[in-house]
């Protein structure tokens, strides 16, 4: 066939349009506006309403939106017995896909047109943190706790997590990590998701997909490596020692690189300094010298290697006191929000994703009969 081209990992290949996102090695945009000006000017609710409905919300956008996520919170019973029944050493990531799965036969939006499909997008942002909290209180002997209507997304999550309202630090820092996770163009969780919607499969299933490929270590699992490695070192001599070796044996170090950029992660700089400033608040510059002490290396090599956003957030989320199996599903409640709206794109001028493989198998054979078959 001509135009056949092998790109391993379809490096380089444009697999689709979109106009929600760009990613490039100068600039990070939703919908237009730099990163930088949204992670310093907007909530999370804005940037979920930016990324579903093309716009920032006016002042009475935003109110209905928050009103529509507040009434979408609250699993049903079944969900919540259907998580209780999980072993407890399954990790929440796993929960969590298989809680959007369960909470999808509950689904309570009823059609598919273009303004169904965004509530169905803003009942599964809310899906999302009931089924972490709902688990993180669970494991805890706890039961889970109702949300309070009005409070910002991410004070919500804390809320029926911790079971109290937390402090205002917490909270724009939690903001924070929401808006600089919420969406990244065609990574492999959002490709996963576009190839569902491309069957005309439904959005709660391109969501669980998504969860499952979002978990792996090379992709959202890596704030959560990440935090594991830093924690291995008592002192910064230690971590250097290690990086070093690590690199010498040609070992991935979790939370660095990057498919696209090549120069660093906008969103990795804008987290460090937030990072580096709760490091003070909170005393812990025992942490940014193990911290730093594993980044230095790697972005001093002859062919440097800059953080991703998952390694300042990994160590964020640490000084916020959240528990290490929280980072990637915290991933997943704010990631929802582009997967949604891709879904929605994909769907809007569809064609099936139905690529190539170059064969690398046993030339044409006859079937011997069994007998023969050694
Ligand atoms: C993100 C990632 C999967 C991108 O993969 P990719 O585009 O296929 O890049 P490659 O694995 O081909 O890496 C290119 C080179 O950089 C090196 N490299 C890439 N990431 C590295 C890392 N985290 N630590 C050490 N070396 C790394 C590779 O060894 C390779 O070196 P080589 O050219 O000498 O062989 C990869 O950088 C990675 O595994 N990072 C760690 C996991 C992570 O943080 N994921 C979150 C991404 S947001």
């Amino acid at each position: 066939m001509a135009n056949e081209t092998f790109s391993p990992g379809l490096e380089g290949v444009i697999a689709g349009k979109t106009a929600i996102c760009c990613v490039d090695q100068g600039k990070l945009l939703y919908r237009g506006y730099p990163i930088s000006e949204l992670a310093e000017k907007v909530v999370f609710a804005e940037v979920a309403h930016l990324l579903l409905y093309g716009e920032l919300p006016t002042k009475t956008q935003l109110a209905a939106f928050r009103e529509m996520l507040d009434g979408f919170h609250g699993l049903p019973k079944e969900v919540i017995n259907a998580i209780r029944l999980i072993p407890k050493h399954v990790p929440m990531m796993d929960v969590l896909r298989t809680g959007v799965s369960m909470a999808g036969h509950f689904d309570p939006v009823k059609g598919h047109t273009l303004e169904d499909e965004r509530r169905r997008a803003v009942w599964l942002i809310a899906v999302c943190s009931d089924v972490v909290a709902a688990r993180y209180r669970l494991l805890q002997g706890k039961e889970p706790v109702a949300p309070k209507p009005g409070l910002r997304h991410a004070a919500q999550i804390l809320l029926m997590s911790h079971g109290a309202e937390q402090d205002e630090t917490s909270i724009k820092l939690l903001d924070l990590t929401l808006i600089l996770y919420a969406e990244h163009e065609f990574n492999a969780s959002t490709f996963t998701n576009r190839v569902i919607a491309s069957t005309m499969s439904d959005m709660v299933s391109a969501v669980t997909g998504a969860i499952g490929a979002l978990k792996g270590p090379l992709h959202g699992g890596a704030n959560e490596a990440a935090m594991e490695l830093i924690l291995r070192f008592k002192t910064a001599q230690e971590a250097d020692a290690w990086v070093r070796d690590a690199l010498s044996r040609k070992e991935k170090v979790m939370g660095f690189g990057h498919r696209v950029y090549k120069h660093g992660d906008h969103r990795a700089h804008i987290l460090e300094r937030e990072m580096r400033k709760l490091a003070d608040v909170k005393g812990r510059q025992d942490l940014v010298a193990i911290y730093d002490a594993i980044k230095n290396p790697i972005v001093n090599k002859d062919k440097p290697i800059y953080p991703n956003v998952d390694y300042p957030c990994a160590l964020t989320y640490y000084m916020l006191g959240l528990p290490l199996d929280l980072y990637t599903p915290l991933f997943v409640c704010s990631r929802v929000t582009g997967w949604c709206a891709h879904f929605i794109e994909q769907q809007s001028d569809n064609r099936i994703y139905r690529p190539l493989s170059q064969y690398a198998g046993h030339p044409e054979r006859s079937v011997p009969p069994i007998e023969a078959r050694g």
